[in-house]
């Protein structure tokens, strides 16, 4: 995989949301600044349901820096599973659901410089809850990393959407319907309402079109993240009873990745030093689900055909 590590950092310190050189004279001051908020985003993944407030640009800037190379991996590992499955054409059109800053973009373009070279462009819906308080963070994706290790080109649209608010999906559906895939990467554990995230993705599955593919990634060690997974399932094998026209591609308990990245020395030396709460992560662990659309016979007419 390409490293997406050093246009993290360029666009961290070429973009005034971030490092400004009249707060901390250098890039290695701003890293230090940066340690408190470090240690706190750290232990508010430690609590059973999430709460994050990602409007601080420095709780962004952690994220970007500490978490986000090793997510870049979450849905390309899924994706590199099946490569025969997951196969694309020259466009692709899809929605990223509580993106943030994005690495799940960065994820599938590294995966077509893998797997899908006649595929020329992507258009990129992006939705999330906090859509316009990201801004700074997906701005590093849009601006430093996608160009860094993608050369071709990417759209991007988005507007704020709430996984938790009733019948949110509505609201998109025309781009639902005109959408080959849907990736819902890391933002289980931050939902509290799980019957309402359920039915608006029972009208995910009715207006998405034949062969798209939906993603769903999410880290191990929450409860949350494990029973939703449970939960599609079974709409799925209830939706299948009548229509038969979802597949469940892959499933897993849980996947684990050591991380090919390596912190670049001077977030060893200045961010991560490897103190309490300090330290780089090295792997990750995480369960995903995948389904495709298609038309597909039921056992029963298969029975019947003998
Ligand atoms: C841990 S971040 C994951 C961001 C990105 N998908 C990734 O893999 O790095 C969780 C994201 O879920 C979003 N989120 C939390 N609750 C949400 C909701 N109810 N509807 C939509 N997005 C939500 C947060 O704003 C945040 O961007």
């Amino acid at each position: 995989m390409k490293d997406p590590y050093p246009y993290i950092l360029q666009g961290l310190e070429e973009s005034p949301d971030f490092y400004d050189s009249n707060v901390h004279q250098t890039f290695a001051d701003y890293l230090i600044s940066l340690q408190e908020s470090a240690r706190n985003l750290w232990s508010s993944y430690r609590s059973i349901m999430v709460n994050v407030d990602y409007s601080d640009p420095k709780i962004q800037a952690v994220y970007l820096v500490r978490y986000y190379p090793h997510y870049v991996q979450m849905t390309l590992e899924v994706l590199r599973l099946s490569p025969e499955i997951f196969t694309f054409g020259q466009e692709i059109n899809a929605c990223f659901f509580g993106a943030g800053p994005c690495p799940e973009v960065a994820g599938l373009a590294q995966f077509l410089i893998e797997h899908s070279q006649k595929t020329q462009s992507i258009i990129a819906h992006v939705y999330d809850v906090d859509y316009e308080l990201w801004k700074p963070g997906r701005k590093i994706t849009q601006n430093f990393v996608l160009p860094g290790l993608w050369n071709n080109n990417i759209d991007w649209d988005g507007k704020k959407l709430d996984l938790e608010s009733a019948n949110s999906f509505e609201s998109i559906k025309d781009i639902i319907s005109n959408s080959n895939l849907f990736v819902f990467q890391n933002c289980l554990n931050e939902i509290w309402n799980r019957s309402i995230v359920k039915n608006n993705i029972e009208i995910l599955l009715e207006y998405a079109p034949i062969n798209s593919f939906i993603i769903i990634v999410d880290l191990s060690g929450y409860y949350v993240n494990q029973k939703m997974m449970e939960d599609i399932v079974e709409i799925i094998e209830e939706r299948n009873k009548t229509r038969n026209d979802y597949k469940i591609v892959g499933k897993s308990k849980e996947l684990n990745v050591i991380s090919s990245l390596q912190s670049p020395d001077i977030v060893k030396k200045y961010l991560l030093t490897g103190e309490d709460k300090l330290i780089a992560k090295k792997r990750i662990n995480f369960l995903f689900l995948t389904l495709r659309k298609g038309e597909y016979i039921s056992d029963d007419l298969l029975d019947d055909i003998g």
